[in-house]
């Protein structure tokens, strides 16, 4: 057996979860959903299911992790509850579906920084994300990407992880900062922030059945919770830090670079005339890849623009490794690399077939969104509210400084109106599925 890894610092561990949380679904998604949505009235929305629902359901994974040091299926054999450790299982097998298809679209940010570099896509940007977002040379590109997901989860919690994502996540947001002050230099960028940002209340009652279950999904799938994402990374904490603190900050940083996402983004397209309700999902890689074409300096534009969803996609997908890579070593004799490699060629073949064809990729998303992920969380949820009970609030409470009522507050909150929350989203997403509308992070073009 290995001799378990453990973060270097508590930041180092605080920017390896945001790393996690801050991906391609905050810069490509949320800006979008936000606009159509209602703007500043959906935002409120977002914030309270995030608080609400994603705070307690982070705090949940936060206190089987660092309570087992433990991957996610061990760790609930490790809390007295081996017959749990389905729901551990079921997060294992969520991270090879997202990560297969989360990679190919990985792939098609490295074409596009290469697209950037010579212009390729400055012509015709959708003619272009038609040729390469699907055939041999998604393909390829996948496998690229995954390799890079490899190498750094290869190389460790500290050594890899850590490093890797304390350099990333500052990046992210000073080039996100540095692309929304060049934004709004841009004539015509205030109409951008109006239609990002105005309240719009009569848009926000007329879907809220829709906006509900969206803003809900996006809470988990940008925080990246149920599938034990957070559970492996609080698995390898060393020490009581308040996990109140760092499950506040994380759940801040994420909306924060997602609202930065869009500073960046409205602005850039309005200034160019284009209006993003009819760009849909392809909006990033076709409006905004289009918009470049346009601006002065808009090569070098857009090559910082992908490189910072590059760098966003990639301090995700280690996370959704990690958590496979991370069951692997504590259970077998195997080392890291070994494992990191081994695992990820098996993703990568899972993910071939969206590689070969967006609606695949759709598909894998859909299900990942709407199904797997919010049963995950419910798994979750009962086992650590309902079935843990005492024990995890001995845990959250540990290292916090705060007053019982604090913690005792978190767990009524979790056993009741959380789960009323996560089950009706389901029941909501189970609808849309089963009546055929796809709204998913990335719909088929
Ligand atoms: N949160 C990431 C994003 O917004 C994606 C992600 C990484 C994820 N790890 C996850 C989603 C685990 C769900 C579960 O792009």
């Amino acid at each position: 057996m290995n001799e378990r890894e453990t973060w270097a610092t508590r930041a180092g561990f605080i920017l390896a979860a945001v790393g996690s949380a801050v991906g391609l679904g905050n810069i490509w998604q949320f800006p979008f959903k936000t606009a159509q949505f209602g703007g500043a009235s959906f935002l409120i929305v977002y914030v309270i299911a995030a608080l609400g629902i994603g705070l307690p359901a982070i705090l949940a994974e936060f206190v089987i992790g660092r309570r087992s040091n433990l991957n996610t299926i061990s760790a609930f054999e490790k809390l007295g509850h081996k017959n749990w450790r389905f729901v551990g299982a079921l997060g294992l097998f969520t991270g090879f579906w997202i990560l297969s298809y989360y990679s190919v679209v990985g792939g098609w940010v490295l074409r596009y920084i290469g697209g950037s570099l010579t212009g390729a896509y400055f012509g015709a940007p959708a003619e272009y994300f038609g040729q390469i977002s699907a055939g041999m040379d998604a393909l390829a590109l996948h496998a690229v990407f995954m390799a890079l997901v490899v190498v750094i989860v290869a190389a460790g919690i500290e050594d890899g992880i850590e490093k890797a994502t304390k350099l990333m996540v500052p990046s992210i947001i000073v080039i996100l900062g540095a692309l929304a002050i060049f934004a709004f230099t841009l004539p015509g960028a205030s109409e951008g922030y109006a239609y990002f940002l105005s309240p719009d209340f009569d848009a926000l009652f007329a879907n809220l059945g829709d906006i509900v279950p969206f803003a809900v999904g996006q809470a988990f799938f940008s925080l990246s919770l149920g599938m034990g994402a957070m559970i492996t990374y609080a698995s390898y904490i060393d020490g009581d830090q308040s996990l109140f603190g760092d499950g506040i900050t994380i759940v801040f940083l994420n909306s924060f670079v997602g609202i930065l996402a869009g500073l960046v983004v409205l602005p850039l397209l309005f200034a160019q005339g284009i209006d993003p309700n009819t760009s849909g999902a392809g909006a990033v890689f076709i409006s905004v890849a289009g918009a470049f074409a346009n601006i002065p300096g808009g090569q070098a534009i857009g090559l910082i623009f992908f490189l910072v969803v590059l760098i966003a996609a990639l301090s995700s997908a280690i996370s959704l490794l990690e958590v496979v890579v991370s069951w692997a070593i504590d259970n077998y004799d195997v080392t890291r690399p070994q494992m990191a490699i081994l695992l990820g060629g098996v993703i990568f073949l899972l993910g071939v077939p969206s590689a070969l064809d967006t609606a695949w990729l759709g598909w894998f998303d859909t299900l990942a969104y709407k199904f797997f992920l919010p049963v995950g969380v419910l798994g979750i949820l009962i086992f650590v509210a309902w079935v843990y009970g005492a024990p995890a609030l001995d845990e959250v409470m540990k290292g916090s400084g705060l007053g019982e009522g604090v913690g005792l507050t978190w767990l009524w909150l979790a056993r009741t109106l959380v789960i009323v929350a996560v089950v009706a989203t389901l029941v909501l997403g189970f609808q849309t599925l089963f009546l055929g509308e796809s709204p998913a992070i990335i719909p088929p073009i």
